[in-house]
């Protein structure tokens, strides 16, 4: 490839907008990549090529990453060879709108194309290189995606979505449900403890709808776990209607599972769930989080929520209320709804006009802030066990790890304590979103604490 033999291997600049299957997604463009013969750089100014992962989620995602795209289009004009490329979800998204929009991008590749990346960016013309097309049988099985953290790694096990929620862009952007053999999944498990990796988190847009052959996705749980060097395994995100009964039986008699789900509701009337196409209702998700909770000790509970979709009236949102009160969720990421073109909810409108979305957003916010403070105060004076990430964002000598129940803790560390040590530590006090924690001595963080705090 001309591209590749100029003195120096060329360098790209990798920058990752939107969720998880992004941020792993990113680390397979990185093997490709890497595989090619490129090498990663930190800056956009020492690339060759520019690359932005972006996500069609919202259209605020949308915005973010057109601003963004504007500005390196004056780095582009000030050096000419540069190649500027839109991957992801926007890419598969917006695709013809795009190339009309940016004309200054050298490559639009949804997120079935990264393969070809190499010969894309090598490919040199007027016209921007395209690659959007879904492909069916794509998982990037054989790719090592070059992990950025040591201490947690994300596997991605399934892509796709088939469930068509009234308001998701996610089926038409990702395409269609895949898993990966269950001995890809195993053996990049494997890969990753040898590199000292101690905690997976088992990746896919529906991930326990994994299946392959007769694996489902509770038997893939328990082939992860026999994995040894892997101390705790977590998974995201699951939908309620393929919560199982055996999958709850892995969770509730895996040690190395973790005791934390998060679960998206989206919307607690029955009303909404109904035209949003969820499946189920709010009884059925009640009845689902009651069995959880019987099932695994300690289990900490997050969701999504969005407010102002089609046709949400007051009682509607009330609803949702009442089920944030009647599960108090550890965590909720809330979001404003967001009209998406493609999407069977596109052509029914906008009914809840945008200050009415913000105020009921606010509501949701300040009532989750209340309940998480009040989750995270019952465990204070508890003993947990921190797997320890680094230092704390702004914290001086304190660092910063998670609990079983993934919850943030900080602490002064009593000894010398590296990133992926486990620390036992009790809990002392708490924020809505932070454990501060001092460090128990003489006490290793036992694997066996997990599942008992
Ligand atoms: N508008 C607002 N939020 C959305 N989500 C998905 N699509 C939309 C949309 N059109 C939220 C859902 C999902 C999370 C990843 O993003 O809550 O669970
Ligand atoms: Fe989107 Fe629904 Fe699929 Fe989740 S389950 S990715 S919300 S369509």
């Amino acid at each position: 490839m001309k591209h590749f033999d100029q003195s120096g291997a060329p360098g790209f600049y990798l920058e990752t907008y939107g969720c998880q299957m992004n941020v792993a997604d990113s680390q397979v463009v990185a093997g490709v990549l890497s595989r090619a013969g490129c090498r990663r750089v930190e800056r956009p100014q020492d690339a060759d090529f520019v690359l932005l992962n972006t996500c069609a989620i919202r259209e605020r995602a949308e915005t973010r990453v057109l601003a963004r795209l504007s500005e390196l289009a004056g780095l582009k004009s000030r050096r000419p060879g540069l190649k500027l490329g839109l991957l992801g979800c926007m890419a598969q998204h917006n695709r013809a709108r795009l190339v009309q929009k940016a004309p200054y991008l050298d490559l639009v590749v949804g997120p079935d194309g990264y393969r070809r990346l190499p010969e894309l960016l090598g490919h040199d013309g007027f016209d921007p290189a395209v690659e959007v097309r879904l492909n069916r049988l794509e998982t990037y099985e054989d790719i090592e995606p070059v992990p950025e953290d040591r201490v947690r790694a994300y596997v991605t096990v399934m892509r796709g979505c088939d469930r068509f929620c009234a308001f998701c862009v996610v089926p038409y952007v990702r395409g269609r449900e895949r898993s990966l053999a269950p001995q890809s999944v195993t053996n990049e498990v494997r890969r990753l403890a040898a590199l000292g990796v101690k905690e997976v988190i088992l990746l896919g847009q529906t991930v326990n709808a994994y299946r392959y052959g007769t694996t489902d996705f509770a038997a893939l749980l328990r082939a992860v776990a026999a994995v040894d060097g892997i101390a705790r395994i977590r998974f995201t995100s699951p939908h309620p209607l393929e919560m199982t009964e055996r999958l709850i039986e892995v969770m509730a008699t895996e040690p190395k599972v973790q005791p934390y789900l998060h679960l998206p509701v989206q919307s607690g009337s029955n009303r909404v769930l109904e035209m949003m196409g969820r499946g189920h209702t709010a009884e059925q998700y009640l009845d689902l989080v009651g069995r959880l909770r019987r099932a695994v000790a300690g289990l900490a509970l997050s969701t999504d929520i969005i407010v102002g979709f089609h046709g949400e009236a007051e009682q509607d949102f009330a609803a949702t209320l009442a089920l944030l009160r009647a599960v108090r969720f550890d965590a909720a990421f809330t979001f404003k709804y967001s009209r998406r073109e493609h999407t069977r909810a596109f052509g029914w409108g906008d009914t809840v006009p945008e200050d009415e979305k913000s105020a009921r957003l606010a509501e949701v916010i300040a009532l989750q802030e209340v309940i998480a403070l009040e989750r995270n105060r019952e465990l204070v004076g508890s003993a947990v066990p921190v797997l320890v990430e680094g230092q704390a964002r702004r914290g001086g000598a304190l660092l910063t790890g998670k609990t079983p129940q993934f919850k943030t803790a900080v602490f002064a560390p009593l000894m010398p304590v590296a990133a992926g040590d486990t620390i036992a530590a009790r809990v002392c006090s708490a924020t809505s979103h932070t454990l501060i924690c001092d460090q128990l001595v003489g006490e290793p963080g036992r694997q066996g604490l997990a599942s008992a705090s």
